[in-house]
């Protein structure tokens, strides 16, 4: 039986904002806000996130047995259902690039975005999920269009963008109900298929290292050229041995 439930519409400004005034009148776990387009689309860090006709543009509402403090796990196990996801339904080579984005051929094919609300009666968490499906990558602005990828461009053929919302949607409801006993089995799976362990990372355009491992927080630890561990919480990376 499906867990989840789809609910469409064509223009919204974010299905965010959608989806957690649902959250906050009560609505089930596993509704999902799926729309055609975003007028304001949001990307992680406050950036914008550009949302043409064609991509799979979606949040889903989840009551994750967690701590609000914990909100960080949703992410990653988000990112990971992704990748698998888009491995198994398109066998694509999908790979994770800490924390929150899935890469194809080393270019964004998607990101996710975790927001925690707390009502008065349960802890929400929203899970903002964007792939870019049915269109060509000449529909991003020129800023955007060398570190991204289609699925469509890709794949030179369209997808099915309701299986593909459904089977991600379905598989984060699954993962998420058991977040806080399989987290070391998911941080175990998520360094399986990143891209991001081993190599040399700028955080936010300042402090530079080896990305080592991730910690059981799901947080990346860096080790800088003196040797010394660090650990990222959070940050936009960059990779510094891009070839
Ligand atoms: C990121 O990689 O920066 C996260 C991107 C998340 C984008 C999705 S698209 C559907 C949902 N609605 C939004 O406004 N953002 C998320």
């Amino acid at each position: 039986m499906s867990k989840v439930s789809l609910r469409f519409h064509d223009v919204v400004d974010s299905t965010m904002e959608i989806a957690s005034d649902l959250a906050l009148r009560g609505v089930n776990e596993g509704t999902v806000i799926v729309a055609k387009t975003q007028r304001r689309g949001r990307g992680r860090s406050g950036s914008a996130w550009i949302s043409p006709e064609g991509g799979a543009w979606f949040s889903l509402i989840l009551k994750p047995p967690i701590q609000p403090k914990e909100s960080h796990k949703i992410v990653l196990l988000a990112g990971l259902c992704v990748c698998n996801v888009l491995r198994d339904l398109l066998e694509l080579n999908t790979m994770l690039r800490w924390p929150n984005d899935i890469l194809l051929e080393r270019r964004k094919l998607a990101g996710v975005l975790g927001e925690g609300l707390q009502t008065k009666d349960a802890f929400y968490a929203i899970v903002g999920v964007g792939v870019n499906t049915n269109f060509s990558i000449d529909a991003f602005p020129e800023w955007l269009k060398e570190g991204a990828i289609t699925a469509m461009d890709f794949l030179k053929r369209e997808i099915d963008n309701e299986s593909l919302i459904e089977t991600i949607a379905q598989r984060i409801v699954e993962k998420s109900s058991s977040l806080g006993e399989n987290y070391p089995q998911i941080l175990e799976e998520w360094t399986r298929f990143s891209d991001t362990i081993g190599r040399i990372i700028e955080i936010d355009g300042t402090r530079t290292g080896r990305a080592i491992r991730l910690d059981s927080e799901g947080f990346l630890v860096i080790t800088n050229s003196k040797g010394n561990e660090q650990r990222i919480v959070s940050g936009k990376i960059r990779y510094l041995d891009e070839v």
